[in-house]
């Protein structure tokens, strides 16, 4: 069994900040969402992976994965033009010959692994396994409908009149026969070789698709607030308290990590959140839910559930609270400062 990261596409929900990362490089808890996805194929046994790029991020996402040896995987980076999903398996058809694989979106996190997903897909001997979860906005996503014993009957990609409220997740395990259903799928209204009509061919063609229902979260990254989201999850989950970084003078409650290169003075922290190496709280609050980035600098401010990328300065601002700053951005005071909220990108200067 192979597997296959789309790392591709164009990420343009999340702009500006992926007009200079890839949307799978954007980090949640000082980590990129893409490190979380590889860990996790990591843990299946998986050692050879397909790591779909885009013309414009592949330089970002090869720098990141490198030879993967840090996840004991042997990589294929494998440049695609974003058409679709299913296009993405089409174009890695060579890297994945007649192999089974499991196919994992970079820019979706889940609170579980894909392991015993793996095993039921390999287990019940299957053509298709795809991961399901109920969600409110059905609308947003592909959707499936099952019968009673849990096969997959109908799929549409973001109805407009949805059929139901179970959507697809972004985990599918496929056997070789995914090719043969894509060679009979055309593009959609949105021009892109949608997966979902491949998985739908299989279904039409009678091949053994069935689903399995998520029981944990799963966030797909898309917009700002997802990540948001998406880092306030994996900081409740993950976050020990780990305080070696220089703390002068400050209080630090709960689960906060501080990196050993990082200094807090006169400031309070309270977790879950982290902060990065070489980063600098200074006479500032750390509300719950935040990551400070690697080499950022809080100066006089409140910052609370809110993502920082790497060298950001915020300073002198009251309260920030709901904001995702991008890389060398610059949030400073203004003499009416109240709480704001802002989605900006790398390289921006806010004064505020
Ligand atoms: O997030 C789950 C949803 O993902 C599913 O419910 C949908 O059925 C599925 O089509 C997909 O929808 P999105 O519109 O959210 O897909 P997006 O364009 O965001 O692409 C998902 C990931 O795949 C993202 O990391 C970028 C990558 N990608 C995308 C395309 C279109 C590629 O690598 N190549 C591509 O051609």
């Amino acid at each position: 069994m192979k597997a296959l990261v789309l790392s591709g596409g164009k990420g343009t929900r999340l702009r500006p900040l992926t007009f200079t990362c890839a949307k799978q490089l954007i980090p949640v808890a000082n980590k990129p969402i893409l490190g979380y996805v590889l860990d996790q194929i990591r843990e299946t046994g998986i050692t050879q992976v397909g790591v779909i790029t885009a013309p414009e991020t592949q330089g970002n996402v090869k720098d990141y994965v490198k030879d993967g040896v840090q996840w004991g995987f042997s990589v294929a980076f494998i440049p695609q033009e974003p058409l679709g999903l299913a296009h993405a398996v089409k174009t890695a058809q060579p890297f994945l010959g007649e192999d089974s694989f499991v196919m994992c979106l970079g820019d979706n996190v889940t609170g579980q692994g894909i392991k015993a997903f793996v095993e039921k897909f390999e287990k019940e001997n299957l053509d298709a396994l795809i991961i399901l979860k109920e969600v409110d906005d059905p609308a947003r996503f592909g959707i499936a409908q099952l019968d009673k014993d849990g096969n997959i009957t109908k799929l549409v990609e973001k109805p407009k009149t949805p059929m139901g409220n179970l959507a697809i997740i972004g985990t599918y395990l496929f056997s070789n026969k995914i090719h043969q259903a894509i060679t009979h799928i055309k593009p959609s209204w949105r021009g892109e070789l949608e997966i979902t009509d491949a998985v739908q061919e299989m279904v039409n063609l009678g091949f053994k698709v069935k689903a399995e229902i998520l029981n944990t979260w799963w966030l797909d990254t898309g917009k700002k607030d997802d990540i948001l989201s998406a880092n306030a999850k994996i900081l409740d989950e993950y976050v020990k308290r780990d305080t070696r970084g220089n703390v002068e003078n400050s209080i630090i409650e709960g689960r906060v990590t501080i990196d050993n290169q990082a200094k807090v003075v006169n400031s309070t922290v309270r977790g879950p959140c982290v902060i990065g190496k070489n980063a600098l709280v200074e006479n500032s609050f750390i509300g719950p839910y935040t990551s400070v980035g690697d080499n950022s600098q809080v100066i006089n401010s409140h910052l609370e559930y809110s993502v920082l990328l790497e060298n950001v300065l915020i300073k002198d601002v009251e309260r920030l609270e709901d904001s995702l700053i991008g890389k060398n951005a610059k949030v400073t005071k203004s003499p009416i400062a109240r709480t704001i909220k802002l989605h900006i990108g790398d390289y921006s200067e806010v004064n505020v």
